[in-house]
């Protein structure tokens, strides 16, 4: 079951529905078992526990900063933000920021207090919760490790990321739970934990819309509640079909015009000709992103309608496939991720 924290008027059910215990956090048993067994031995220990450095590392949406909140709140009870510091690690600069941080945590020691089993105790450590430590150089990463090495006895992180692949192994090796994932939360779970939602807010919504939103949402449950949100914003009864209407899928029509366009320009020998099919080409692709598409989302789509098209000649699935994973992973990096995908369709060959 999810608790509510503050007033879902004046938040989004994607924060006011955050899981405020350890076991609010649905979906990831394998994780949060373990948690709870750390906190249930810091509290005997006394002491620290020996409470390690932590990695969560999986998907967005599926509870990580949750986890960590939940997992503060368990250990040190309602005070728990005393010691506790979220920082992100967007960019390279980031740890400057995260040293001086680290440091003015570490001058001001650790305060505060806790109570377990009728008895005050003193909280052990600061915990620096470091999101998207993924985005952060090999070189600043190097740092981060020094830094938590040094403060180690102060402090520790709980890192978290998306893709735990761009971590060097010494910042890796230093955190529990490296080798563990968060994992995209099972559709079956995703909808019930939706309809408990409607259930709170009085939702006039069909199970078959909710299921449908269970699916789309691919394991994320910050994407489901806000698409419960907006799919909900209609006077009537909610269908699956309003859960369509404001889902970012291209439609299937939109998605065989472009591709089909695509296969014309490739096997098109007149320049003229190429020219205008280019120039179409370019002109649908601007249109899904003015309808808010981006380029990660327009190559995703195409990429699941072919996998999932019987129809489709195997020989445009593979021309398809063959190139998409480089396309997908520019678009993440690229600073316009709608040429990404232009020039990617441009590259197809018959
Ligand atoms: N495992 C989960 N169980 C319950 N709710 C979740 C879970 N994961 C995400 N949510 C919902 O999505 C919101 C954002 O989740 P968050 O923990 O910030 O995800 P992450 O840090 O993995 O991106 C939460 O406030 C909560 O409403
Ligand atoms: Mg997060």
């Amino acid at each position: 079951m999810i608790t509510v924290g503050q007033s879902p008027q004046t938040m989004l059910w994607a924060e006011s529905y955050r899981p405020q215990t350890l076991d609010d956090v649905i979906g990831q048993d394998h994780i949060i078992r373990r948690l709870k067994f750390m906190v249930q031995q810091l509290h005997e220990s006394g002491g620290d526990g020996g409470f390690p450095h932590l990695m969560f590392a999986g998907n967005a949406g599926t509870g990580k900063t949750s986890a960590a909140m939940a997992l503060m709140r368990s250990a040190f009870g309602d005070d728990w933000q005393a010691n506790f510091m979220e920082l992100n690690a967007s960019d390279e600069r980031s740890i400057q920021v995260i040293r001086t941080k680290v440091k003015d945590f570490a001058r001001r020691g650790v305060i505060g207090q806790y109570l377990v089993n009728g008895q005050t105790r003193q909280i052990p450590f600061n915990v620096i919760f470091l999101d998207e430590c993924d985005n952060l150089t090999p070189d600043a990463q190097a740092s981060l490790r020094r830094i938590m090495e040094l403060h180690s006895k102060t402090t520790r992180f709980i890192l978290s990321c998306n893709y735990p692949h761009k971590l060097i192994d010494p910042v890796k090796d230093r955190c529990a739970f490296s080798d563990t994932r968060f994992r995209p939360i099972a559709k079956e779970a995703v909808s019930e934990a939706l309809t408990a939602v409607a259930e709170r807010e009085g939702l006039d919504i069909h199970p078959e819309a909710i299921e449908r939103i269970g699916e789309v949402a691919r394991g994320s449950m910050r994407k489901a509640l806000n698409i419960l949100f907006a799919t909900t914003r209609v006077p009537m009864t909610a269908t699956v079909d309003d859960v369509d209407e404001v889902v970012a899928e291209l439609s299937p029509q939109a998605r065989t015009r472009l591709l089909q366009t695509a296969f014309k320009a490739a096997g098109e020998s007149d320049p003229a000709k190429y020219r205008e099919l280019a120039r179409r080409m370019d002109k649908q692709v601007e249109s899904l992103a003015e309808a808010g598409f981006s380029g990660s989302d327009i190559l995703d789509s195409v990429f699941r309608a072919c996998a999932d098209d019987s129809k489709m000649p195997v020989g445009i699935q593979r021309t398809i496939f063959s190139s998409i994973g480089d396309a997908l992973h520019h678009a993440s990096i690229s600073q316009d991720d709608i040429l990404t995908v232009k020039a990617w369709l441009r590259r197809l060959k018959v």
